[in-house]
């Protein structure tokens, strides 16, 4: 793991991630391309047809892209996006996701951390299951987050909420009043919680929130 920067979640997790990254990384081109969108990705590319924003030339950031599904479903939709990832397998996944999609071109994937990658301005930013794993810093990086994003911009979160079982260190939640708090003011365009069964005894808890901020 000497290639994964040092950051707030423990190493066990980011072997975790890499094995999991490094499983899809063996995956055939065609069963790559026929891994779906999340929801949270659906709702985004919905509240733009909503809200009647041609897609094209917007710039996104993706934080903690993973296996970069959602930047390159952003990028065919004619956005540029920058995305990072703390896990360089996170990286090849995502590029040869790119090229397979024929969207290089609008993509940039860049071995970065939630600490130390420093935010400019957006017109759209996707932050999916990962300011959590900033534990103390979480809500204060939600809130860089916001502030990152140009009137009129879009941002596309997801996070854990109970239940969920015991980690240590615990997850830092970031519960739905907070949320709201956040992105008081703007316009929701998708807001849900749900809980999921991923495996027998492993019932988790979730919360998205995909909103406009005002154009003014
Ligand atoms: C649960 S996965 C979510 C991936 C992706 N956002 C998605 O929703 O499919 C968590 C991701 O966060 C990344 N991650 C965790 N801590 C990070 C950090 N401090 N900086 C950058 N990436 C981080 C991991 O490498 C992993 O790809």
């Amino acid at each position: 793991m000497s290639d994964i920067p040092e950051v707030s979640a423990p190493v066990q997790w980011m072997r975790g991630w890499n094995k999991h990254l490094n499983s899809i990384l063996k995956a055939s081109d065609e069963d790559l391309l026929s891994q779906p969108i999340g929801h949270v990705t659906q709702q985004l590319s919905r509240a733009l047809f909503v809200a009647d924003v041609e897609p094209e030339g917007m710039d996104v950031l993706e934080i903690a892209c993973g296996d970069g599904r959602t930047s390159c479903h952003m990028a065919k939709l004619g956005c540029k996006v920058q995305a990072f990832d703390a896990i360089p397998t996170a990286l090849e996944v995502s590029r040869r996701r790119a090229e397979l999609m024929e969207v290089s071109e609008n993509t940039i994937f860049e071995l970065s951390t939630m600490e130390e990658f420093q935010l400019e301005s957006y017109d759209i930013v996707i932050a999916l299951q990962c300011i959590q794993y900033l534990f103390d810093e979480a809500i204060s990086k939600l809130k860089e987050i916001r502030d990152s994003i140009r009137p009129g911009g879009f941002v596309a979160y997801s996070g854990n909420i109970p239940p969920h079982f015991e980690t240590e260190p615990k997850i830092r939640f970031i519960n739905p009043n907070e949320l709201k708090e956040i992105f008081d003011g703007w316009t929701v365009h998708s807001y849900g919680t749900e809980e999921t069964l991923l495996k027998p005894d492993d019932l988790r808890g979730y919360v998205w929130l995909v909103a406009r901020k005002s154009t003014n």
